[in-house]
């Protein structure tokens, strides 16, 4: 088994919405056909490292928030604890924090209410906070005017805007040094938010690049603005498939997913013969209405005679960036005899995911002994993928 996770992400989700006014907690209103904890919830699920995660629920949704948060955990859900809030977003912290394991180093503290907070500001967090030991909260520059006024609106004089920042979530921190300053908190003081705390104990915290996705939905404006985000987000997507095929050829090395597999038959092709990169190569350039790999790398152009696979998947990723396309993620299905797949499909993902800057998943089959595939005389790869267009 997997070691135990040592980060931790409370996302706190017992408030009311008063201010919103939908008669029910704000975590559970829809945006989209999904909660605002669903939406919280994926971010939380799509950064890279693993993660505890703590949902915090007013108590008459306990059972509904787990059932959403079990949703998204997927197989991850066995680091998933829902406990019950507080009437103050603090208690509900300190509530959140008590279920955090011990082994936990890093714990980071979200509202469910910025539901739209992209997975990269969670891993700007996290990194800063191992990097440096510090509190770290997202930030955003002030673009208004700020005026100071008093209770009948007279302004006494305006605030010099280049040393204010609006503060956004996740806050992260030290585990061990923030349950330390919770518990030095005097009862009764104000904090406004999770650094202050951590600043009133004598600690440092230091600003990271927030994002303004990571808005707050308090208002049914905002709730408007999070909807035609999401519209817009959709309008820009594309998708592409692809397919690709090579017979064995006992005289070549085998490369298949860009890797080289010893001590199997090679692929016959004018290139390598690696079905699955030429498949993926398909499925972008299909999704960006480019062609396709025979259109774009000619069989009569020398530059790709004996080419890898990375040089197809890398080229194409510059057309895409020229055409301005973004890949969101590729998935892959190979039918084959041979090589085995599972022993290497997680070095297979892992390359292929750092070429491409986005998620690929490739699963292999045989094909029951039916076929080309099943009678052992070639490769079969599908590979679809999803684009989004940064143009729209
Ligand atoms: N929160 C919480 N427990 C509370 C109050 C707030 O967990 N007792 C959470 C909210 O669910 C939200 C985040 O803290 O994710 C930020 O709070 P806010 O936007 O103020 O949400 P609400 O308190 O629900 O909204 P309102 O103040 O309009 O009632
Ligand atoms: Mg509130």
């Amino acid at each position: 088994m997997p070691d135990a996770p040592t980060l931790a992400v409370v996302v706190v989700a017992a408030g009311s919405g008063l201010r919103l006014g939908r008669g029910e907690p704000k975590a559970f209103v829809e945006l989209a056909g999904s909660t605002l904890l669903e939406h919280a919830l994926r971010a939380v699920y799509a950064q890279p490292e693993s993660s505890h995660v703590v949902v915090v629920a007013p108590e008459s949704h306990r059972g509904v928030a787990l059932d959403i948060a079990r949703r998204v955990a997927g197989i991850a859900g066995e680091h998933l604890r829902v406990v019950v809030g507080g009437h103050s977003r603090a208690a509900s912290v300190a509530a959140g924090l008590a279920a955090v394991p011990d082994e936990v180093d890093v714990v980071l503290i979200h509202d469910a209410a910025r539901a739209l907070t992209p997975p990269e500001v969670f891993s700007r967090v996290v990194q800063r906070v191992r990097a440096d030991g510090v509190g770290v909260i997202p930030a955003l520059a002030v673009v208004d005017t700020i005026a100071r006024r008093d209770a009948a609106g007279v302004v006494i004089d305006q605030v010099d805007r280049s040393s204010l920042a609006a503060i956004q979530t996740p806050q992260g921190f030290p585990a061990a040094a923030y349950r330390a300053a919770m518990a030095a908190v005097t009862p009764g003081a104000e904090h406004t938010d999770d650094a202050g705390i951590f600043v009133a104990a004598g600690h440092t915290v230091v600003t990271v690049e927030g994002d303004e996705r990571g808005f707050k939905i308090t208002t049914p404006w905002d709730l408007r603005r999070a909807q035609l985000l999401i519209d817009s987000d959709r309008s820009a997507l594309r998708t592409g498939i692809g397919i690709d095929v090579h017979a064995y050829d006992d005289s070549r090395a085998l490369w298949l997913g860009g890797l080289y597999w010893p001590d199997e038959p090679g692929l016959a092709g004018h290139s390598d013969g690696d079905a699955i990169s030429h498949a993926i190569c398909d499925a972008l350039l299909s999704a960006a209405g480019l062609g396709d790999i025979g259109s774009r790398f000619g069989v009569d152009d020398p530059r790709y005679a004996e080419a890898r696979g990375d040089i197809f998947l890398t080229s194409t990723l510059a057309l895409l960036h020229d055409a301005g396309f973004e890949v969101v993620n590729v998935a892959v299905q190979v039918v084959a005899q041979h090589p085995r797949f599972a022993p290497r499909r997680h070095e297979v993902e892992a390359l292929l995911s750092r070429l491409l800057g986005a998620p690929v998943s490739v699963a292999a089959t045989t094909s029951d002994g039916l076929g080309f595939t099943g009678r052992g005389e070639g490769v079969s790869a599908v590979a679809t993928a999803l684009l989004r267009s940064q143009r729209s």
